[in-house]
């Protein structure tokens, strides 16, 4: 089996594939779309991040294609729908990045609260003011985590840690899921009017693209803090400039955009308001979480090629 990497992804964690006298891997970064297309119709899988793009244009060059392996979480780049349909089986790696993401938005939050990055920044400027950066404790606020699966609970049971009181809202989960990670769960409308702190973990579907909009953003109160490490697009970007403009919004964090690497108006402004911390898609980036989803990912298509069951496809 011929397949080619087109993201980066953790070698080690590729070592089940590398091993394999049936496998040929080809790693190939930074590939232009064009340079994809032409020889995406020599291989039989690929394995991917949220890099690239997997579309039907993709989809219908790769002739010999059998699996699109997800090296992550996510799947909105990939369509689905339209693999399914050619018989292509889509793999994901849905546990072993989830723990990074968590880590990842208390990392953002705890540092927008004690305005860490622009105190590192003044400091390293050969600066000393501490005045400016007086920050904001955790402790007592009420928390929104929109979407309670496996990393919005996690980030729940941090902001629990940190004595936050932890609303929650996702349609999708019980009571008891709820209940054993000592949160309480309300609609999302009760989420924007009632939280100090909101933070989303959702995936980017129909449902969930600008969830988070200018009927929202009316609903909250002033001063909250807003983070997205989820997917961008899920709160309306624009809809956040405007309220971090008009001071609605005290600030927050932002980890990824509807377009990455981000080169619209409204996302350039985004990144360069002081309010914001922002990272580059950075959530699953951890040395353990690649490791992780390498070797799963791995294991499917290893699964594939001796016939076995495949366990996320
Ligand atoms: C995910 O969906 O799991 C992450 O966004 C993966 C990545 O970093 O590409």
């Amino acid at each position: 089996m011929k397949i080619i990497v087109t993201d980066e992804v953790s070698a080690e964690g590729l070592a089940l594939l590398t091993q394999d006298a049936r496998i040929q891997l080809d790693v190939k970064l930074g590939l232009k779309k064009d340079e994809l297309l032409a020889v995406i119709g020599d291989y039989e899988a690929i394995i991917t991040r949220s890099g690239t793009t997997v579309d039907k244009a993709l989809l219908d060059a790769a002739t010999k294609l059998k699996i699109v392996a997800r090296a992550g979480v996510g799947i909105d780049n990939v369509d689905v729908d339209y693999a399914s349909s050619k018989g292509v089986i889509v793999v994901n790696a849905p546990f072993g990045n989830t723990n990074s993401a968590a880590e990842h938005t208390l990392a953002l939050l705890l540092s927008f609260c004690r305005n860490v990055t622009i105190a590192n920044a003044s400091l390293k400027a050969g600066e000393w003011k501490r005045g400016p950066f007086t920050g904001h404790e955790l402790k007592g606020r009420v928390a929104g985590v929109i979407g309670l699966g496996k990393v919005g609970g996690r980030v729940a049971a941090r902001l629990k840690a940190f004595e936050c009181e932890v609303l929650a809202c996702d349609p999708y989960v019980s009571v008891k899921r709820a209940n054993d990670l000592g949160v309480k769960l309300v609609s999302h409308d009760e989420i924007y009017k009632n939280c100090d702190i909101i933070t989303v973990h959702t995936p980017l579907t129909d449902e969930t693209r600008n969830m988070v909009g200018p009927r929202e953003f009316g609903l909250m109160k002033s001063g909250v803090i807003i983070l997205n490490v989820a997917r961008g697009g899920i709160i309306n970007e624009q809809a956040l400039l405007d309220n971090l403009v008009s001071g609605k919004v005290l600030g927050g964090a932002v980890d990824v955009w509807s377009q990455e690497p981000p080169a619209s108006e409204t996302l350039k402004q985004l990144i360069a308001n002081k309010k914001l911390v922002v990272t580059p898609h950075l959530g699953a980036n951890t040395f353990e979480a690649q490791i992780n989803v390498a070797i799963d990912v791995s294991r499917e298509i290893i699964n594939y090629l001796d016939d076995k069951p495949m366990e996320n496809a």
